[in-house]
């Protein structure tokens, strides 16, 4: 369900126009084209990679008003133990910062015609906020349930508070952890569940949700690591690039990514830890060893696509759309 139709990802450069403080840790951070044009379309739960002061490249949600082509929104948790891509948002972007940037992309779509039910962690209300503006202006159902460490440190509170009722704030140190067992453990039938938020959140959802767990959509910050059993079970395998006419052998170890580089075939590529959706390939023959976070459970049984950055081959042999 979209309103709004996105076009294809650009290149962008982006000015600064203003960065906001909007709870413990987090800041916001509006942008414009950097030469005055209307920037590109796009639906919630769409992000964009931006390339930071000090070389760093990050993927962002846009957690602004879709209809306005002027302004792009994101928000930016500082992570004193993460990699320095938001300390150098918090410290290094001011007014009139120029950024470049690529996307919009969306791996994140709203799923199904209604009702929704969002859950959020932390920062990850980001998507999550257009998606509520989105689902409020079509009139369909939708509630949101907001958890984070302490009310101070949740995010855009004061524009969650417009929808009264639809929002259930849980901050963790007033009432403990999100009931989401209770909430979300029977079958809800026809209802889709969109969530964001830390591993440990999202697992804890997936569990709860385990005997209808095809309803549920979510975005990771964190890639989930490769099992124990995948990493041991990790062979080579061939690789055909369908369209190139090209056979790459994949080694263990090694990415399909890099294999095809090695045999000059680019495919694009971004995070490199299968949460962007950016290197999606699609699959003309051979079975998947799925190890994104990206793929609902109905995706990967389908085995159409797969994010090469990270997923193998569970036979000898994948051919590939490339
Ligand atoms: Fe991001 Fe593969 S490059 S999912």
């Amino acid at each position: 369900m979209s309103a709004v139709q996105a076009g294809p990802e650009v290149d962008l450069s982006l000015l600064v126009r203003q960065v906001r403080w909007e709870a413990e840790g987090v800041v916001s951070v509006l942008l414009e084209d950097a030469g005055g044009a209307d920037l590109p379309q796009w639906a919630p739960g769409a992000h964009i990679d931006l390339h930071l002061p000090g070389g760093a490249t990050r993927q962002y949600s846009l957690c602004g008003d879709p209809c306005d082509r002027k302004v792009w929104r994101v928000g930016v948790l500082r992570e004193d133990a993460g990699r320095g891509g938001s300390a150098a948002v918090h410290e290094r972007v001011r007014p009139g910062t120029v950024l470049g940037a690529r996307g919009p992309r969306n791996a994140f779509a709203l799923a199904g015609t209604g009702p929704f039910r969002f859950v959020a962690g932390g920062i990850g209300i980001t998507p999550i906020l257009a998606m509520v503006r989105e689902c409020e202006a079509q009139g369909v159902d939708w509630s949101l349930l907001y958890g984070g460490r302490s009310r101070g440190s949740m995010a855009f509170l004061g524009e969650l508070a417009a929808y009264g009722g639809k929002v259930t704030l849980h901050p963790q140190d007033e009432v403990g952890l999100m009931p989401l067992g209770e909430q979300f453990g029977a079958p809800q039938p026809g209802t889709t569940v969109h969530a964001c938020g830390p591993a440990a959140m999202l697992d804890a959802l997936h569990g709860a949700m385990e005997s209808w767990v095809e309803a549920l959509r979510v975005e990771r910050f964190v890639a989930v690591e490769a099992t124990t059993e995948q990493l041991h079970s990790e062979r080579a395998f061939d690789v055909d690039a369908v369209r190139s006419g090209v056979t790459v052998r994949v080694p263990v170890g090694t990415s399909i990514v890099r294999a095809l580089e090695g045999v000059g075939i680019f495919p694009g590529t971004s995070c490199e830890e299968g949460i962007c959706g950016t290197c999606e390939t699609g699959v003309v023959s051979g079975e998947v060893d799925h190890r994104d976070s990206l793929l609902s459970e109905a995706e990967r049984a389908a085995g159409e696509t797969m994010m090469i950055c990270v997923s193998r081959c569970t036979g000898p042999r994948l051919g590939l759309d490339l």
